[in-house]
């Protein structure tokens, strides 16, 4: 990755009309409904984009869409980037990098993961407050990196207080109950043995999946505040563990999305 890469990225979206977004949105798996919300979209597709990570065929309908939504512009993810997939921690976060250069000021990622907290429920939403990175390797670890911001940079709060706080009184307002933990992220694609959700538990984690930690360091990296939450689709209960079911994962993300919708547009809202 090098700055002019990421100047003809950014010089592209921006000849297209993506002008000042105000909010970055990286939608996860079984997670689109979002984007019927968008007032007067314009779409790139990811390979149109100069530098983009090359799609697979597995994932040749992801998008940035720009538009509006609550009165704030916006650009959306739809579709990410996954380790599993094949693709490099500076692929993964690419898009991160060119949103922020787009203008963003803020960072809201969602993804679909598995619920280790007992007390967690399929079907419920968790805040992440916290993670734990077990993907062997960092976006940051790349030669020119300095080029870029530091290269040791402060995790100490890597999800904005402000942004959680918000969250949390607008669930409260609109009778959302959510759930608040720690997310570890690993590659995948396999799911876990009933051995590593008991080491995943044990080390203090709430949620398991396999993305989102590696935009999140890069955010952290550019100053952008970041919010995230996990849809949790499954319980890892490694005592009572069913056979995963992707085609169940899949639908109980969306049977969850309306309320993570409702929670996004409201914060877009109230930002
Ligand atoms: N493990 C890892 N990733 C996941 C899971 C899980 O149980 N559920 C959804 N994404």
């Amino acid at each position: 990755m090098t700055k002019k890469q990421l100047d003809e990225s950014v010089a592209y979206l921006k000849n297209k009309g993506f002008d000042d977004p105000e909010i970055g949105i990286v939608l996860g798996t079984g997670l689109g409904q979002l984007v019927n919300e968008i007032e007067d979209p314009i779409e790139a597709h990811y390979n149109q984009i100069p530098y983009f990570p090359l799609a697979t065929v597995e994932f040749h309908t992801g998008k940035l869409i720009y538009g509006t939504i609550a009165d704030k512009k916006v650009v959306v993810m739809q579709g990410r980037f996954h380790l599993y997939e094949g693709y490099d921690f500076l692929d993964v976060t690419y898009p991160v990098r060119v949103m922020n250069q787009l203008g963003i000021k803020k960072l809201f990622v969602s993804n679909a993961a598995g619920a280790l907290n007992l007390n967690f429920r399929k079907g419920e939403i968790m805040l992440i407050e916290d993670h734990i990175n077990l993907q062997g390797g960092s976006p940051l670890a790349f030669k020119n990196v300095a080029e870029f911001g530091d290269r040791f940079v402060d995790m100490m709060e890597p999800y904005d207080i402000g942004m959680r706080k918000k969250i949390e009184e607008i669930a409260k307002n609109e009778g959302i109950d959510i759930q608040k933990g720690v997310y570890v992220s690993v590659v995948g694609p396999q799911l876990e043995t009933k051995a590593e959700y008991r080491m995943l538990k044990i080390m203090g984690a709430d949620a398991v999946g396999m993305s989102t930690v590696p935009e999140v360091i890069v955010a952290n990296h550019l100053k952008l505040p970041v919010m995230a939450v996990s849809v949790l689709t499954d319980e890892c209960d490694p005592d009572n563990l069913q056979p995963i079911n992707i085609q169940e994962i899949i639908e109980i993300a969306g049977k969850t999305e309306p309320k993570m919708v409702r929670l996004f547009k409201e914060l877009i809202h109230q930002l």
